[in-house]
């Protein structure tokens, strides 16, 4: 198969949720819907159960799991499709955040009953940023959830995306009855028994097939009439390239623990979802047909076994093609690099992989010369662009309590933090170490890696923080003076990149009107305009 054939063929996406809302299920029915598993039970929910916190053998567990399901591939209707898991646990949600910069499209699931939730909301702000092509999966119909045109409307305002119903559900909860699929114009029957439910479909194009009535009540053969003809009216035909550009969002209805809804999703998902599409590189357009390789880390996974100090790294190939044994250049280490056993993980298994093409992901053994955001070339140096950090949500300072260890501690928060496990930021003030997360499990675990790992004793002290911001400006004495007058609240990121460190929103909204000629940045997406650190 030519390279073009194998881009064309790939598709590869992620599953996102709020926890709860049914992503592990609907993974497990695409798996087995691929033949990557027999048996459902296969995939672990990767959710840190909430118990866990102080668990670290449990935390070890979870992340085991994650490792083997990080990227999921199975092939159907003649294509191979690479799913990437994203963690459950919303303190992990940086990584989560990460996983979305190396896939070409998202499916997001919605619980009916709960609607649009908080994380939701948050993961789709990141496929925004990106115009990350998306469809909804309106999950658990099978419960007494909200009315679909409500749920539709709290999706297009609270995601800021316009929707586009492919399917319609007939009934809901105790009463439902199946969708209709208004884009292939079939019915699909849920046929609900104790322990199965078949999903028999029947072609009725025209919905004024009198056989809808059999099939249905008449009551509910009349309501979907009106609500098709209304959603005839309101949405009209689903322009493709509205969803490719990511500014429109196909919705399906479905219950994925039943398995129903969930092959008309992979069926239409394998019309409609882009391949493997181009990257920006802060010297321009990679396109994926381009000759020679490239590809970016974008996950990086350590073993918590202190007997085995190695790493995963996760490499989205982007361009040309990824060959085992080869050498390829480590941009921003000036150095060429060969991996022996490069791995593809599946359902625990690990295989080793002799060559991978755009839009795949491969795990790379990794002593600690890879940080997120690196790019591996063949020859060129360039560094792709759109890996942000956004703030972190937690700050608490780095206390070192035994005095003997230093260099250890310093060099496994340095490692961790290239892991992206959190972000470290120094104090101007007396080079104190600030760490930032999106959640309390991560210092647990920092706390708990840098004793077991390097042996370094450390605790955190909470740090009345609100929010870091990134600042740049074009009048540089503008900002020297402002770092000067405001030293207490400014500190270096790793890139030495000056951060304002926040104690309020009100008091980052003063600061911003009072200083118009310093740009606060909320995620650290400015660096792609080349911008030099401050140091
Ligand atoms: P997540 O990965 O998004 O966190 O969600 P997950 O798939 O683990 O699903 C969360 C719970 O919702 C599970 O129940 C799962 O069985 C249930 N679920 C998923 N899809 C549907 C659906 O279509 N209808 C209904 N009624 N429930 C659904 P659990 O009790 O937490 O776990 P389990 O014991 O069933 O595994």
């Amino acid at each position: 198969m030519s390279n073009t054939q194998e881009i064309k063929r790939r598709r590869t996406f992620a599953i996102i949720s709020h926890p709860d809302a049914g992503k592990t299920t609907l993974t497990e029915k695409f798996l087995l819907f691929g033949g990557a598993i027999q048996t459902a039970g296969a995939v672990k929910s990767n959710k840190i159960k909430k118990s866990a916190t102080s668990d670290f053998m449990e935390i070890e567990r979870q992340r085991g799991i994650s490792v083997s399901t990080s990227v999921m591939s199975f092939e159907y209707n003649d294509l191979l499709i690479n799913l990437l898991d994203t963690p459950g646990h919303k303190d992990f949600a940086e990584d989560t955040y990460r996983t979305l910069t190396a896939v070409d499209s998202v499916i997001l699931v919605i619980d009916c009953v709960k609607g649009v939730e908080e994380q939701t909301e948050k993961l789709m702000s990141v496929c925004r940023m990106r115009d990350t092509p998306v469809i909804v999966f309106i999950n658990k119909m099978d419960r007494e959830g909200q009315n679909p045109f409500d749920l539709l409307d709290e999706v297009e305002q609270k995601l800021n995306i316009k929707v586009h119903p492919l399917s319609w559900p007939i009934g809901i909860g105790s009463r439902f009855k199946g969708v209709y699929s208004l884009y292939h114009k079939e019915l699909h029957l849920f046929r609900g028994g104790l322990t199965t439910v078949t999903d028999e479909v029947i072609t009725i194009s025209n919905l004024n097939d009198p056989q809808l009535d059999r099939e249905v009540d008449e009551s509910y053969a009349v309501q979907l009439r009106e609500d098709a003809e209304l959603i005839q009216g309101v949405y009209g035909e689903l322009q493709l390239k509205d969803y490719l550009g990511g500014s429109v969002a196909p919705v399906f209805f479905g219950s994925a623990v039943n398995n129903f809804g969930v092959k008309e999703l992979l069926d239409t998902f394998c019309e409609i979802a882009p391949e493997p599409g181009q990257r920006e590189t802060d010297h321009g357009t990679v396109t994926p047909t381009d000759r020679d390789f490239s590809g970016f880390v974008f996950k990086i996974h350590a073993n918590l076994d202190p007997r085995h100090r190695d790493r995963i790294a996760f490499l989205r190939v982007c361009s040309g093609k990824f060959e085992r044994n080869k050498y390829f250049h480590h941009v921003r280490l000036d150095k060429d690099v060969r991996f022996s056993t490069p791995a593809t993980f599946m359902a625990s298994s690990r295989n080793i992989v002799d060559e991978a093409y755009p839009g795949d992901v491969i795990g790379l053994y990794d002593t600690g010369t890879f940080k997120i955001g690196d790019t591996l070339s063949e020859g060129k140096n360039f560094y792709f662009t759109g890996i942000p950090s956004f703030s972190p949500e937690i700050f608490k300072e780095l206390v070192n309590n035994d005095p003997m260890k230093t260099k250890q501690l310093e060099k496994g928060i340095q490692q961790l933090t290239d892991e992206g496990v959190a972000q470290l930021f120094t104090h101007s003030f007396g080079n104190r170490k600030i760490i930032g997360t999106v959640g309390e499990l991560q210092f647990e675990v920092i706390q708990y890696r840098l004793l077991h790992e390097y042996g370094a004793a450390a605790s955190f002290k909470p740090l009345p923080v609100f929010k870091a911001c990134w600042m740049t400006a074009e009048d540089k004495a503008a900002l020297e003076q402002f770092v000067r007058l405001k030293a207490a609240n400014v500190a270096t990121d790793k890139d030495g990149h000056y951060v304002y460190l926040a104690e309020s929103n009100w008091m980052l909204n003063t600061m911003m009107e009072n200083n118009p000629k310093i740009q606060f940045h909320f995620n650290s997406e400015f660096k792609k305009r080349k911008i030099q650190p401050a140091h």
